[in-house]
């Protein structure tokens, strides 16, 4: 992929909002609002509703601790005001007191720490703070979509370390030529991996630690799923004492504790790789309101379980699900992750030759069932997808037998 010659539909616009494109995933949101608007024109009929696996948004409840603790702040006039950053120590004493119960580890709560609107939104933002237009950055293949966008915003090159079903979807990082390493300021990684719903190991990180520092590369390991590790145990930047030299970890509410719509996450990081995105954010926008943060802060300290009755509910819902869509002629690889399953196109919709998006598509038209298309998440996912177990599991079933249902058609 290069950056010298993007493809200019639009004049007016920008060249990085032109790479940035209207995507896979704008195409799948339009083809749901289709579906539930035919469902409301069939009023009485028997179109099932739309069962949409494709978001990893979750289903489940956080914390009543974390929901109260917002609720009593929300009329504070403090909680109204702009939010800057020494403000928010508060919160960073909390995470700082979590990264020591949780890894072990001490960390600067001045110089280490800083409060995120959202993990998405600090890999987005991390590349502008250490890249020039033009530099290398790794990803992994198939990769979480805002650490491209983020590459795309930095006017960065991307380089693509394709993953492998056959091995485990480990980084093969030796397969990288000692000339690329070279070249490559920026590596972005994360373990537990979206979408390929793998756990990992920690020998991953460390080797992707081994590299950075090695090369001078900046390195990014994106770690929201830290809690939901059902097979193994998750890894993490911070088990690695090289972490305060090299790189950036990214954590985030909306998985451990279901407070996606509520946009809380934080970064602990070298302190130079801090101030940075620091600065940076400084132009973007202000902190979270301390009323959010009250939450976020009750969370840490008060529900730092919260992850594990998650687990069970996932765990619950990954077997019965696969079970489901086995006995329906779609074989599943059970992942060692909760949240997703990273399904093959079935055997019958390969035999038809369809590709991810093709497929999905269908499926939906058919049965109202939404899943996400692997192509999504890079090339690498092309005849793959993603299906969210973000609904109860008798509602699950439901839907595999829907999908079995109409695969029995094709
Ligand atoms: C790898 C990865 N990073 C970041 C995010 C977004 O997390 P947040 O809600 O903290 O922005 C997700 C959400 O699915 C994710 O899978």
């Amino acid at each position: 992929m290069s950056i010298s010659d993007p493809p200019r539909a639009n004049p007016r616009l920008s060249q990085r909002v032109e790479r940035l494109g209207s995507g896979v995933f704008a195409r799948n949101d339009q083809r749901k609002a289709r579906y539930s608007a035919r469902v409301v024109a069939a009023a009485g009929s028997s179109l099932p509703p739309l069962l949409d696996l494709s978001l990893g948004s979750t289903d489940l409840q956080p914390p009543q601790v974390a929901i109260d603790a917002m609720a009593s702040r929300l009329g504070a006039p403090e909680s109204a005001a702009y939010c800057l950053h020494a403000a928010t120590l508060p919160f960073r004493e909390a995470v700082t007191r979590w990264a020591e119960r949780r890894f072990g580890v001490q960390v600067n709560t001045e110089t280490e720490v800083l409060l995120l609107v959202g993990s998405q939104e600090g890999t987005a933002h991390l590349p502008l703070a250490v890249l020039n237009p033009g530099d290398r950055a790794l990803l992994l293949d198939p990769y979480y979509p805002s650490h491209m966008g983020g590459l795309h915003l930095a006017s960065a090159e991307p380089v693509l370390l394709p993953l492998a079903a056959n091995q485990g979807w480990r980084p093969d990082f030796e397969a990288i030529s000692a000339e690329t390493w070279a070249s490559l300021r920026l590596m972005v990684l994360g373990f537990p991996h979206n979408p390929t719903a793998t756990t990992g190991e920690q020998a991953w990180v460390d080797a992707a630690v081994a590299k950075a520092l090695n090369y001078n590369i900046v390195l990014v390991h994106d770690n929201p799923y830290v809690d939901l590790a059902l097979d193994g145990e998750a890894p993490a930047l911070l088990r690695n004492p090289a972490w305060r030299h090299c790189g950036i970890e990214f954590f985030s509410f909306s998985k451990s504790w279901c407070l996606g719509g509520y946009r809380l996450a934080f970064a602990i990081g070298a302190d130079w790789i801090i101030k940075a995105l620091r600065q940076l954010k400084g132009v973007v926008d202000f902190n979270q309101s301390l009323a959010l943060q009250a939450g976020a802060i009750a969370a840490l300290e008060q529900a730092g379980d919260w992850p594990d009755q998650l687990q069970l509910v996932y765990r619950q819902r990954r077997d019965r699900m696969a079970a489901a869509l086995e006995a329906v002629g779609w074989p599943v690889r059970i992942p060692s992750m909760a949240l997703y399953l990273w399904l093959d196109l079935p055997p019958i919709a390969q035999a038809r030759g369809f590709d991810s998006e093709g497929f999905c598509a269908a499926l939906l038209e058919a049965t109202g069932v939404a899943l996400t298309p692997g192509n999504g998440f890079g090339p690498g996912g092309e005849g793959w997808l993603r299906l969210a177990l973000v609904h109860p599991v008798e509602e699950l079933e439901a839907g595999a037998a829907r999908i079995g249902a109409w695969l029995a058609t094709l």
